[in-house]
């Protein structure tokens, strides 16, 4: 059974083809291609909505090409109906639908075979996510497939499956069957601070999460401070490396103690501000060193919540396993922190490969085919999917005590 899935959330265009084989309960990965735009979004410090919007209509056509290119499968007819109805998914993207009816009336042109889409439909930007699942619809539309509308922090959770080598390996899967749960999820992303009971796969509830800024949003907002390109986390990673602990610099650990899973990184980042003030007020222009020294610092007043957090809730729900994952997932010195954390705790720690850390179009097959392997139907071909920019987990009810 063949699966596309595709991911426009947030300032990654992504569509991934896989054979699902239901015999062996995994799949393997036939073309999986990601394109960023994060070049086109540095000048704004931070991702422009409408501008990922244009960037993921012009993307997506040219990624579906590339893999119709090495999947030439099955010619289509665009008749008057299909035409018609292409027009109207895309009413607001029109420029995608002229390069969609000129491809499709090309006749050399042939799909690759597809039996199921799997695409984000939240949470994320919203003018970016309507692009994917629209895109979605029509080859729907034109190839018959269900849709299943898949949650991108699910992706992200599901992210920790793939082995190292999914691009070349049959079963591109971790065995199903190897995972003990409950397991706890902490997903860091640019959007996202959550911690997350998984009870099973495809039975997920949120126990916490962030108040007011992301951890991967606070890395971004204090690399901009400290002069550094967005995205700045990977920027203050390198630099907290070269950082010396320094009484000077010191920050808070906000929440550290609170009687619950929640988090706020929002306080952290001003207190940076007045740091940086501070010293500058004392010493000029801050030295290569003192960025350093800072960096550091914030990088583990970061680590230090988090892992407090986390142990907590590992403890609390007998978690057998941890999680960590999303786009802060790449930062080293948090998962060896996280690594000391699971090895103290004798539970089993799992991350995403390296080039799985940031959004992708493969977490959202796998988060589908998790979905399609607990009998789930999807979506008639065709269908609207509604878009949910702030699409979340359901609360856990704790025991009245
Ligand atoms: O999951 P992701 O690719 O997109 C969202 O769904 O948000 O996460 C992107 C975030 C950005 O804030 C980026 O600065 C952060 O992940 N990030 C990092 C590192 N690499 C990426 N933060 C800290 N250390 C890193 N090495
Ligand atoms: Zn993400």
């Amino acid at each position: 059974m063949r699966l596309l899935s595709i991911e426009t959330s947030c300032d990654e265009s992504a569509i991934s083809l896989v054979e699902i084989d239901k015999a062996q309960d995994n799949f393997s990965v036939l073309a999986d291609i990601t394109i960023s735009q994060i070049e086109t979004h540095i000048p704004y410090g931070g991702v422009f909505p409408a501008l990922a919007k244009r960037e993921h209509a012009k993307n997506l056509p040219i990624i579906f090409q590339e893999i119709a290119t090495r999947y030439s499968e099955e010619v289509i007819t665009l008749d008057e109906e299909k035409r018609r109805a292409l027009e109207e998914i895309f009413q607001r993207e029109k420029g995608l639908a002229e390069t969609l009816i000129s491809l499709f009336s090309d006749d050399n042109f042939k799909l690759p075979h597809i039996d199921a889409i799997a695409v984000t439909n939240g949470p994320g930007l919203s003018p970016a996510l309507w692009t994917g699942v629209n895109f979605a619809r029509a080859i729907s539309l034109l190839t018959g497939a269900p849709i299943y509308p898949t949650n991108h922090m699910e992706g992200h959770i599901s992210s920790i499956l793939l082995k190292e080598n999914y691009l070349k390996e049959e079963q591109a899967l971790f065995p199903l069957d190897s995972f003990s749960f409950p397991m706890l999820a902490l997903l860091i992303s640019g959007g996202h601070t959550q911690l997350v009971l998984v009870k099973g796969w495809n039975n997920y509830f949120l126990i916490g999460e962030t108040l007011d800024d992301a951890v991967g949003e606070a890395f971004d907002k204090v690399a901009r401070m400290l002069g550094m390109e967005y995205p700045g986390g990977p920027k203050i990673s390198a630099r907290a490396k070269e950082g010396r602990v320094n009484e000077e610099v010191s920050l808070p650990r906000p929440m550290i103690h609170s009687d619950d899973y929640r988090f706020s990184f929002s306080g952290l980042k001003t207190a940076v501000r007045y740091l940086i003030e501070n010293l500058k007020e004392k010493y000029g222009e801050l030295s290569d060193q003192l960025i350093a020294d800072i960096a550091l610092e914030f990088e583990e007043s970061v680590t230090e919540v988090l892992v407090k957090k986390t142990q907590k809730a590992i403890e609390a729900f007998s978690a057998r396993g941890l999680i960590i994952a999303g786009g802060v997932s790449a930062n080293e010195r948090i998962v060896s922190a996280f690594q000391e954390l699971t090895q103290e705790e004798g539970i089993e720690l799992f991350t995403p490969q390296r080039f799985l850390c940031g959004d992708n179009a493969l977490m959202i097959a796998t988060s589908a085919f998790l979905k399609i392997r607990d009998g789930e139907s999807g979506l008639p071909a065709g269908s609207q999917v509604e878009v949910d920019a702030h699409a979340g987990f359901p609360p856990l009810s704790l025991p009245r005590s």
